[in-house]
């Protein structure tokens, strides 16, 4: 069984975090969410992958390299202009050859893994299968349509009006049958070939399309909120371990990882928490379901359920609190303008000021 990871797309859609880089390379918890997906399939047994990459090919080939930190054999497809998931399969046709595949969409996140899906598909081997997940607005997504039987009879590409609250899930495990599929659609409104036209024309054909509905799913849809929900989830789980310095005037509590070259001077660091390496934190408070990237200055303040991304630094503000501050930020008090506040925000920021 083979792996075709998705990281194409252009990278410029305007989000806080995907404004500057490559969305698969967006961190949860100080790291890619691609390297989460990259995990997981080496976890449930697959070694080759087929990567499909786009504009931001380069960005994608520094962090993953071959692959053999994953312990995988990654061999990098590039796809002209975002054609379409489907427009990956036809491309990737050569790589895949006659082999059983995972797609997986590099910035799509599954909890626990995919291990136990891949060994049920592995053993009962159905045309195709489809993960669903129940969200509250399905609009951004495909949409499936489940009769009385939990049987999938409709699929529908980001519907205006959806069917249901289950929305497709970017894991898809493919039989070869999905070639013929991916051959027969035509592009859809948005001039994409589109994977879900693919698996709703295996179903017209009476294809063994089976799903399963899953918890634990999180993908970056722009929303600040759920990216610090999906921080905590994977904090959630770190073991504590402290290979920068951290000095005597110092105390760490609990699951805190201090990664090596970050130094922690007279602070306080309450875990779940991770401080990247290269970061500085003096005089601060950082507390639970925190992860600050590497190479920040955190200094005199407090920081709490927060995301601090690479490059950035924050001194004298008091305290943040449920914040994501993207890369080469600085937050700094505004000395002698008591009353006023000056801000240089990026395009789609959001700010709470005591008012
Ligand atoms: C794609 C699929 C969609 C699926 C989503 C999951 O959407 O077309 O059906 O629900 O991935 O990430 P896109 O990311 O291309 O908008």
């Amino acid at each position: 069984m083979k792996a075709l990871v998705l990281s194409g797309g252009s990278g410029t859609r305007l989000r806080p975090i995907t404004h500057t880089s490559a969305k698969q390379l967006v961190p949860v918890a100080n790291k890619p969410v691609l390297f989460y997906g990259l995990e997981s399939l080496a976890d449930a047994g697959i070694t080759e992958v087929g990567m499909i990459v786009g504009e931001t090919a380069a960005e994608i080939e520094e962090a993953v390299g071959d692959g053999s930190k994953f312990g995988l054999d990654v061999t990098y497809i590039p796809q002209e202009r975002p054609l379409g998931l489907a427009h990956a399969v036809l491309i990737a046709r050569d790589f895949l050859g006659d082999d059983d595949f995972v797609m997986y969409l590099g910035d799509n996140f599954v909890v626990g893994g995919i291990r136990t899906l891949v060994e049920e598909f592995r053993a009962s081997r159905p045309d195709a299968q489809i993960l669903l997940t129940r969200v509250p607005d399905p609009r951004a997504f495909g949409v499936a349509e489940l009769d009385a039987d939990g049987q999938v009879i409709g699929l529908e590409e980001k519907p205006e009006h959806p069917k249901s609250d289950l929305a497709l899930v970017g894991v898809y495990l493919f039989t070869p049958a999905i070639h013929q599929a991916v051959r027969a659609i035509r592009p859809s409104w948005r001039g994409e070939l589109e994977i879900t036209h693919a698996i709703q024309h295996l179903i017209d054909d009476r294809a063994d399309v089976r799903s399963t509905v899953i918890r634990g799913y999180w993908k970056d849809t722009g929303n600040v909120g759920d990216m610090l929900e999906v921080n905590r989830t994977v904090l959630e789980g770190v073991q504590r371990r402290l290979d920068g310095d951290v000095d005597e005037a110092s105390e760490t509590v609990g699951r805190v990882v201090i990664e090596e070259g970050a130094r922690i001077v007279g602070s306080r660091i309450v875990g779940p928490a991770v401080i990247g390496a290269g970061t500085v934190v003096t005089g601060s408070y950082v507390g639970p379901y925190t992860s600050i990237a590497e190479n920040c200055r955190i200094t005199d303040s407090e920081l709490e359920f927060s995301i601090v991304l690479r490059d950035s630094s924050i001194a004298g503000v008091g305290r943040i609190e449920s914040s994501l501050i993207g890369r080469h930020v600085e937050v700094t008090p505004a000395p002698g303008v008591p009353s006023a506040h000056r801000l240089v925000l990026g395009d789609h920021s959001k700010v709470q000021i005591r008012s």
